[in-house]
């Protein structure tokens, strides 16, 4: 019999569920809620591959607070990593009401569910959003916070919910991990990211050009005060993010507190960079134009990611070329497989 699980909202997700793999190859037992709203079912298959163990699924919403008294009636969970919610800035514009009720009240039912059933080790999938347009980079964790979309509003305006819930009540164990920005693979081709329609991200566009589903790439300015005058970014490996998942879990077991840190690599990259380095993993030219820029774009950001190498002795290690070469094994083969299931 399991003695503890770790819940995981939206762990059929892209984040989630490369860090249900690294939470099963440390060792635990895992229970994963998801609405498939921007997610297949078949994921579970594949994670029953990659941890060895097929992970419980339940399919639920986390504003459903019946199900979620449910489950941790049901499941004996020791802590949550909550994945869960929906992420495209520009939809966030268009539907503020749908954003806030998916980021935020989900959240907030999370959270009191945690409370009913007294669990109280909560890891929470922040932003370098939470920035804004940070005014120098590399940015460390005390750099001023604003928003410039709702979706960075949920994410702050729950960033700040965990810390009156920690200052309200010491004994939880929080930690909000700020993701720059996650791309990749698993290095076996089952797992990986998987958007709908046309892709706002750089290397999911690249990718589905890459592999013909589009035409080229638009660049959004290459007038930025940058090297090569390309936006840059902190490209971190999506395996790399979620060990750093892991980690954060240990640290809040052996310490507890409210955690706050930055997972990047610490090193900027241009969309030029990435398209070469990308057009090297599939051996072939990635067409693109120079277009004008992306209303609301910073020219750069990037991580300081000290804190999280000295408190949770975590560093990101894999390089762009693994990015792109796991990125492409998983856009050639797992990808497809789930195109073709969900076209017929
Ligand atoms: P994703 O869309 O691939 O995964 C989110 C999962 O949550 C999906 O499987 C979706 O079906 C599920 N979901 C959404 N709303 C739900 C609800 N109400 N109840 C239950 N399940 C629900 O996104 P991702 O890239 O894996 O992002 C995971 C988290 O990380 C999100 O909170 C996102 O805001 C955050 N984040 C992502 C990035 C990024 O660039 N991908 C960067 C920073 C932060
Ligand atoms: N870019 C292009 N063409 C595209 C897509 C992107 O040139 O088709 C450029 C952008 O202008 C930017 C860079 O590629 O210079 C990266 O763009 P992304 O959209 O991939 O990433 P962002 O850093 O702009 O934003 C992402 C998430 C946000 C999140 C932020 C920080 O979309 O939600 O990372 O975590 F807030």
């Amino acid at each position: 019999m399991t003695s503890s699980m770790i819940l995981v909202t939206g762990g059929t997700g892209y984040i989630g569920s490369h860090a249900c793999v690294a939470l099963a190859q440390a060792g635990h037992e895992l229970l994963i809620l998801d609405n498939l709203c921007n997610s297949r079912a078949d994921v579970v298959d594949r994670l029953e591959i990659l941890c060895g163990t097929r992970p419980e699924f339940i399919v639920g919403d986390v504003r459903d607070a019946a199900a979620l008294d449910k489950l941790f009636a049901c499941y004996p969970i020791s802590a949550v990593m909550h994945f869960a919610g929906l992420k495209a800035v520009g939809d966030s514009i268009e539907m503020p009401l749908e954003y806030y009720d998916a980021n935020v009240n989900g959240t907030l039912q999370l959270l009191a569910a945690m409370r009913r059933a007294q669990v109280k080790t909560f890891v929470f999938s922040s932003s370098a959003t939470v920035y804004g347009h940070p005014a120098s980079v590399p940015v460390r964790e005390d750099s001023p916070r604003s928003a410039t979309n709702p979706y960075g509003r949920s994410k702050l305006i729950i960033e700040e919910i965990l810390d009156d819930i920690h200052r309200a009540e010491p004994d939880w164990r929080i930690a909000r991990l700020r993701y720059f920005n996650p791309v990749g693979a698993d290095e076996s081709g089952l797992i990986g990211e998987d958007p709908q329609g046309i892709p706002n991200n750089l290397m999911p566009f690249v990718a589905q050009v890459a592999v013909g589903t589009r035409e080229l790439l638009n660049v959004w300015g290459n007038d930025y005060s940058t090297p090569d005058g390309t936006g840059v970014r902190d490209y971190i490996h999506v395996v790399d993010l979620a060990e750093g998942h892991v980690a954060a879990l240990d640290y809040l077991t052996r310490k507890g507190g409210l955690l706050t840190v930055n997972l990047g690599t610490g090193k900027g990259y241009s969309v030029l960079d990435m398209v070469k380095t990308f057009e090297q993993a599939c051996g072939h030219v990635i067409p693109y134009k120079i277009a004008s820029r992306r209303a609301g774009d910073v020219a750069q950001c990037w991580a300081d990611p000290s804190l999280a190498n000295e408190l949770l002795g975590w560093k990101a290690n894999r390089t762009l070329k693994q990015m792109c070469s796991d990125a492409w094994r998983w856009h050639q083969g797992g990808q497809t497989h789930c195109r073709i299931q969900s076209d017929q």
